[in-house]
């Protein structure tokens, strides 16, 4: 990976983060609360690459940034809640955990397979005037290697990711500088994430109290999520091969149904892991899983192979 641009927030700064967003590249783009780690939501290999910069050892779902309600409207279903509090608080600090649209188009590894995707519309003038030129959904984790606190300058992303993605937008310090509230509404209301927005707010507008995150049995807080993609298919980690009755996902070369990638690359396997479950996902069947090597996204890779295989109720 060549150097790290810092790209100025003038007119040839943006265009050049929305090209670069266009043709697959990863730019950390200043919003209001945090910088965001940003890339193309609906192509998975842009997305695994988001993880591959952060050295996450997880998939955890990614926001959605978009620049209006218009355009969240298209991923996602809102309810009544959800369009009272995105007509009141968007663009904004605040982020809606609703159900994904199935003609959205947004990759799978975006929302870790789960049936919900995370929206936000930011408030920050550069983030809203990029989102509008990339012309398509971003993913954005804030832009921090895995472990290390979100940053809220453009130097505190070169900081920790100089060299591992294409540029940054320096959009001066972030005015909020904690990340975006989440909120769930379906059923009822309820905070996943404290952040820059209160709750009280958020209470004041809905007219009735959130449920709290530890309060909540069934909703762990983000981070250290409980729900996950949980395919219906019994699943067998570390498989040599297929016995009879099951179909094998492959890695590297090797005979197989599909393959995470023949090459044993690990932004491809990454890329294609929810995909392709999916697909192997078919009523009674059982999914065979050959060995994933632990290294790089393979850690994370296999934390979601052994959530999937997981005896569950
Ligand atoms: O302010 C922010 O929200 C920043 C800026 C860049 O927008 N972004 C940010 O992203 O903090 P990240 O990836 O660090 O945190 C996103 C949180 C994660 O904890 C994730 O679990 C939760 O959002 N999340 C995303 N999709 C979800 C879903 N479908 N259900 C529940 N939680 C979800
Ligand atoms: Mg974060």
């Amino acid at each position: 990976m060549p150097e790290t641009q810092l790209l100025q927030p003038d007119e040839d700064g943006i265009n050049r983060a929305a090209e670069l967003l266009r043709t697959g590249k990863l730019v950390a783009i200043p919003t209001e609360t945090v910088y965001g780690l940003a890339g193309d939501a609906t192509r998975d290999v842009c997305v695994a690459r988001i993880f591959d910069a952060k050295r996450r050892p997880r998939f955890n779902p990614l926001i959605v940034h978009l620049p209006d309600i218009d355009a969240a409207r298209r991923i996602a279903d809102f309810d009544d809640a959800a369009e009272a509090l995105a007509g009141a608080f968007w663009p904004g600090a605040l982020t809606l955990v609703l159900p994904l649209k199935s003609s959205a188009g947004i990759a799978p590894l975006v929302t870790a397979g789960l049936a919900t995707v995370a929206v936000r519309a930011p408030g920050h003038p550069l983030a809203r005037d990029l989102l509008t030129r990339a012309n398509r959904p971003i993913a954005a984790p804030s832009a921090n290697p895995a472990g290390r606190i979100s940053p809220t300058t453009a130097q505190h992303v070169l900081d920790g990711l100089d060299g591992r993605i294409a540029a940054v937008l320096d959009g001066g310090p972030c005015e909020t500088g904690i990340e975006s509230t989440i909120v769930a509404t379906g059923p009822a209301p309820r905070l996943l994430r404290p952040g820059g927005i209160p709750a009280e707010a958020l209470e004041a507008c809905l007219g009735a109290p959130l449920a709290m995150p530890d309060t909540d049995a069934g909703i762990a807080s983000p981070g250290q999520m409980r729900s996950h993609y949980a395919p219906g298919a019994a699943l067998r980690l570390d498989a040599d091969t297929a016995r009879p009755g099951e179909v094998l996902l492959g890695f590297g070369e090797m005979e197989s149904d599909l393959n995470l990638s023949r090459a044993g690359d690990m932004v491809e396997a990454a890329a294609n892991l929810f995909g392709h479950l999916r697909a192997l996902d078919t009523e009674g069947a059982s999914i065979a899983v050959a060995p994933i090597p632990e290294t790089g996204l393979g850690r994370a890779i296999n934390d979601r192979l052994r959530r999937a295989a997981a005896p569950r109720d």
